[in-house]
């Protein structure tokens, strides 16, 4: 669902919001239409006393008085129609009602019908109609509504209470949040320490505390790290010592072939003996790229490229260093790889690109180094593949500029322990573009 927000922290708080505004809503409602029916039945009791106690008063009048003494009652209070009204006005009749006030009435007179209604007064105008018969046959209708004042203070507080629920909705939205900020907070430290292992398998292990799940979910945690550390240990370990046993053969290939007389195989047993030389170094390199014992220091990337490019340009290679604006850009990290990284970029570009065009710029919190070349760049479809260890495209191998394959991999490992990155693309303009990001650390002013 990709309208929900992605953030699982907004989510909790959304549903928990929702579902307090909903149940504040209900419960708000139900209490509104009890207490409503509540003034409705008291309103219908208070207005059938008042009937009671003034039918009673008129019983002891003449008919004809009745009628006069009934216009000194008050409009808006009192509904008085002698036997003309068609029925009701509104409500419900009821029978209990009637049954009392016949009681309270006695014999002179009858209860013929009894309305009352336990709304508010919007819904019908009178608390109570009745129809009662006096002994001589006269009837009435007669309603009683209890005065309006009644309905200033129930609107004030309906107000006040609308005030309360917001603040508690306020009071509650915070707790909310912070409840879950609180239970979500050793899931981002998990995610945390996932990510520095990712970039460090020599990052301390997770601090066990807090609650027993917390404790637990980190105890898995570490445990988990150790195993993969012990692996890629274990896996070094072979990878060095296969490397370093295949040197002392190797040393001693080369020195048989120097005694042998036959020049021709000679040469080719030569060059096989410096291939496989090099995939043993380049194969032990890539096992030690992800080893992050030599500590990070500040480096100053513009001395570090210009100094660099110096060397290789003295080895009589095609290779400049375009001076910047933003020199004295310091990132952290360790600079024998960081040297690595780039002199395997550089010698790419020179080998399969014929010459390296150096620069560095900023760009936000990290420092970027392109290394552009003037050969024929790589096929789209291969520009990630070739990060992969032992990938050589078909061009580089029919060229047979000797290689393993493992330069770009070594560099990508050794970034990546550095918190860098490292893209390709082919230059609009030609030739292969290599972006290399690093964080910056410092601007010295
Ligand atoms: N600048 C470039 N221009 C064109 N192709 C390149 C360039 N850089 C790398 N490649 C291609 O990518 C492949 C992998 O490069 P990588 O540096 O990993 O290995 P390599 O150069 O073949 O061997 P080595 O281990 O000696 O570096 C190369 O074989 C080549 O096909
Ligand atoms: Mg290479």
């Amino acid at each position: 669902m990709r309208w929900l927000p992605q953030s699982l922290s907004i989510r909790l708080f959304l549903i928990v919001l929702i579902g307090l505004v909903f149940a504040i809503t209900l419960t708000s409602h139900l209490h509104h239409r009890d207490r409503t029916k509540m003034f409705g039945e008291y309103r219908a009791h208070s207005a059938i006393d008042h009937i009671a106690d003034t039918v009673l008063l008129l019983a002891t009048l003449s008919p004809s008085t009745r009628v006069s003494a009934t216009a000194a009652l008050p409009d808006d209070e009192w509904l008085v129609q002698f036997d003309t009204l068609a029925g009701p006005i509104s409500g419900e009749a009821a029978l209990v009602f009637s049954k009392s006030l016949n009681e309270r009435l006695g014999n002179t007179v009858q209860v013929d019908e009894a309305w009352l209604c336990f709304e508010d007064r919007a819904s019908c105008p009178y608390s109570a109609v009745v129809r009662v018969r006096f002994k001589e046959g006269q009837a009435l209708w007669i309603g009683y509504r209890s005065p309006n004042q009644e309905r200033q203070p129930q609107k004030r507080e309906g107000v006040g209470l609308q005030g309360r629920i917001a603040i508690f909705i306020g009071i509650m939205s915070v707790v909310a949040w912070l409840v879950i900020r609180l239970a979500l907070r050793p899931l981002r430290n998990l995610a945390q320490a996932v990510e520095d292992f990712g970039r460090d398998i020599a990052h301390p292990p997770m601090e066990e505390s807090g609650p027993i799940e917390v404790r637990r979910a980190a105890r898995a945690f570490n445990a988990m790290q150790k195993q993969i550390r012990g692996y890629m240990a274990e896996r070094m370990q072979i990878l060095t010592s296969v490397t370093h046993d295949l040197k002392t053969p190797l040393t001693r290939m080369r020195l048989r072939l120097e005694k042998c007389s036959d020049e021709t195989p000679k040469d080719r047993l030569r060059a096989d003996i410096d291939a496989m030389q090099s995939l043993v170094e380049e194969g032990l390199e890539l096992a030690r790229s992800l080893d992050t014992t030599e500590s990070m220091q500040a480096v100053d990337l513009d001395a570090l490229l210009q100094s660099l490019c110096d060397d290789a340009a003295e080895a009589g290679l095609d290779v400049t260093y375009q001076e910047t604006t933003e020199s004295g850009i310091i990132v952290m990290g360790r600079p024998n790889r960081m040297v690595r990284v780039f002199e395997n970029i550089i010698d790419n570009a020179v080998k399969y690109g014929h010459y390296a065009r150096v620069s560095l710029e900023q760009q936000g919190k990290m420092a970027l180094v392109k290394i552009r070349d003037g050969g024929p760049g790589i096929p789209d479809e291969s520009l990630k593949e070739v990060l992969s260890p032992f990938v050589r495209l078909d061009a580089s191998r029919s060229r047979d500029t000797g290689g393993t394959g493992l330069g770009l991999a070594i560099a990508v490992n050794l970034l990546k322990v550095q918190q860098g990155s490292l893209e390709l693309r082919n230059h609009p303009q030609g030739g292969l573009e290599v972006g290399v990001q690093l964080p910056i650390t410092a601007m010295p002013k």
